[in-house]
């Protein structure tokens, strides 16, 4: 396959090489992901993270087993064991299946190689393309407020959330970033704040906890998140904590949007209810790790409850910025998530 760089993606040599977003910002490793167990273990610990960016690896690391001499036989199991490797974000998935078709073709090895570049380019596209219709929504002066990171590090691209805001900065409209820190891994304290620094955009950290606070003081004109599922009613699987935000959002009359690209939406799935929510180890909450080790504070055989993301109502969301345009409360009620009102999808 021929070489390939994204902000968190290498493909050289015909092998996969991720960045490990686990010791940013700190150091800048990049880790082999060329076997199916090491990228498995590589996505479990979220050093390769971010819905979009979940499935681009998937599929890139399949076509490079497959150009690598892998039968089609195993090709069909590893990417089983890749499907499963989170079960959140629907993007894993639905490039997956189209992995899957591109494998039953005569020539696998080169529809699979296509088929996942094909991918990559798209998700690029993908991200201008919401980027360019969320900018639109964002009033001049404003300050914004983000959770966990959903930048160039979790895409193949400017990113959704963070790719709308870094837009809307370079027409000059941000005057600032709050940023959530994000507990408990720290996706916004670790990586957003970072990306936002390189980026040249201004940006403050705060604690979860803090942001009923800044809203009361009217220091927020508007929340950007983005999602790892999108239900048929409209309702939004994003980051623990995304709920909470837009609860306080609506106390405080502040809008609040999704940015997703169409690879996130699960016609499929009914209502948030059924999207399955990843629970995760209690020691990501009995403490915290990351580059200087593993830090404890609660009591020894604390316990814990450690869900990886929540479910915000539709009925809590201002709009929802798909790379196909703003999708609008009252378009989400009249049934544009489900399978046969939206042809995109
Ligand atoms: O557990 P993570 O870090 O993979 O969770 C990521 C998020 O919740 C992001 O908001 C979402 O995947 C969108 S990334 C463009």
């Amino acid at each position: 396959m021929q070489t390939l760089h994204t902000t968190s993606l290498q493909v050289r040599d015909n092998q996969l090489w991720i960045l490990d977003q686990q010791a940013l910002p700190q150091q800048k490793n990049w880790l082999d992901a060329s076997s199916v167990a090491a990228l498995v273990s590589h996505i479990h610990a979220l050093r390769v993270r971010g819905a979009p960016l979940i499935g681009l690896s998937a599929s890139l690391l399949l076509a490079l087993l497959a150009e690598n001499g892998m039968p089609k036989s195993e090709l069909s199991q590893a990417l089983e064991v890749l499907r499963a490797a989170r079960p959140t974000a629907v993007n894993l998935m639905n490039n997956l299946d189209r992995m899957k078709q591109a494998l039953t073709q005569e020539n696998f090895v080169a529809a699979l190689s296509a088929e996942a570049l094909r991918l990559v380019e798209e998700d690029k596209a993908l991200c201008d393309s919401i980027a360019l219709a969320g900018s639109e929504l964002v009033a001049p002066g404003s300050r914004v407020l983000t959770h966990c990171n959903t930048g160039g590090l979790a895409t193949a691209g400017v990113g959704t959330a963070i790719g709308v805001i870094a837009l809307a900065f370079r027409q000059g409209k941000i005057e600032q970033v709050w940023v959530d820190e994000t507990r408990p891994l720290l996706q916004g304290g670790r990586l957003t704040a970072w990306e936002l620094s390189e980026l040249g955009i201004p940006n403050r950290l705060i604690c979860d906890a803090m942001a009923a606070a800044l809203m009361a003081q009217k220091q927020v004109d508007a929340i950007w998140v983005g999602a790892d599922r999108i239900a048929a009613n409209g309702d939004v699987a994003n980051k623990i904590g995304t709920y909470s935000l837009a609860v306080l959002a609506r106390y405080h009359h502040i809008p609040f949007y999704v940015a997703a690209p169409h690879t996130t939406l699960d016609p499929h799935c009914p209502d948030g209810s059924a999207i399955p929510i990843e629970q995760r180890a209690a020691c990501e909450v009995t403490g915290v790790s990351g580059s200087f080790g593993q830090l404890q504070w609660a009591p020894e055989n604390a316990q814990v409850w450690n869900p990886a993301f929540d479910v915000t109502p539709a009925g809590l969301i201002s709009g929802w910025v798909l790379d196909t345009g703003v999708v609008t409360p009252e378009e989400a009620a009249a049934g544009y998530f489900q399978p046969r009102a939206n042809k995109a999808i």
